[in-house]
């Protein structure tokens, strides 16, 4: 077992999860801030050279888990492995923000989805695109495809 301590919380416009912009084709432009306590400020030197970080945070408002189920983006059933759902084994969301600047211990991004209040785990320097020639989308590219 692991033990884990949020390093901060994230300030988004995001009060309740019906508020997230769903399903294909949604768009994830919204600002907030990622606010890192004290104590972990020091582990920020230097985030400011990069453009884009990995938010890795905790679904802290999910219960429970769906190993097979349906997200919105389909109506047909996906494994949890195969999906972002926030009810998974380990309740662990990641998401790619832009960073527009750093106020101290307070990031400003951009493309928040995760609700106000979420505990941030890690934060990383996001460093390399797959070529789109080699990306492979799965279920997502057919389930867009497919005539509404
Ligand atoms: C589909 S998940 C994707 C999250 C992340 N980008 C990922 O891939 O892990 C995004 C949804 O998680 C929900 N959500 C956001 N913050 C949450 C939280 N703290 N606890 C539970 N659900 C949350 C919102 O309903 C949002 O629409």
């Amino acid at each position: 077992m692991f033990t884990m301590q949020p390093i901060g919380f994230v300030r988004s416009p995001f009060q309740i999860t019906q508020a997230v912009p769903k399903g294909l084709g949604a768009r994830h432009e919204e600002e907030g801030t990622i606010e890192i306590l004290p104590e972990f400020e020091a582990g920020l030197m230097d985030v400011e050279g990069f453009s884009h970080l990995f938010v890795i945070w905790a679904f802290d408002r999910s219960e429970g888990y769906e190993l097979v189920g349906r997200p919105p983006t389909d109506d047909r059933p996906h494994g949890v492995f195969a999906t972002r759902s926030p009810r998974r084994p380990n309740p662990i969301g990641l998401t790619v923000v832009e960073l527009l600047r750093r106020d101290g211990a307070v990031l400003h991004v951009r493309g928040v989805d995760m609700l106000d209040g979420t505990p941030i785990l890690d934060i990383k320097p996001w460093l390399t695109g797959v070529a789109p020639e080699k990306l492979r989308r799965g279920w997502l590219d057919e389930a867009e495809q497919r005539p509404k």
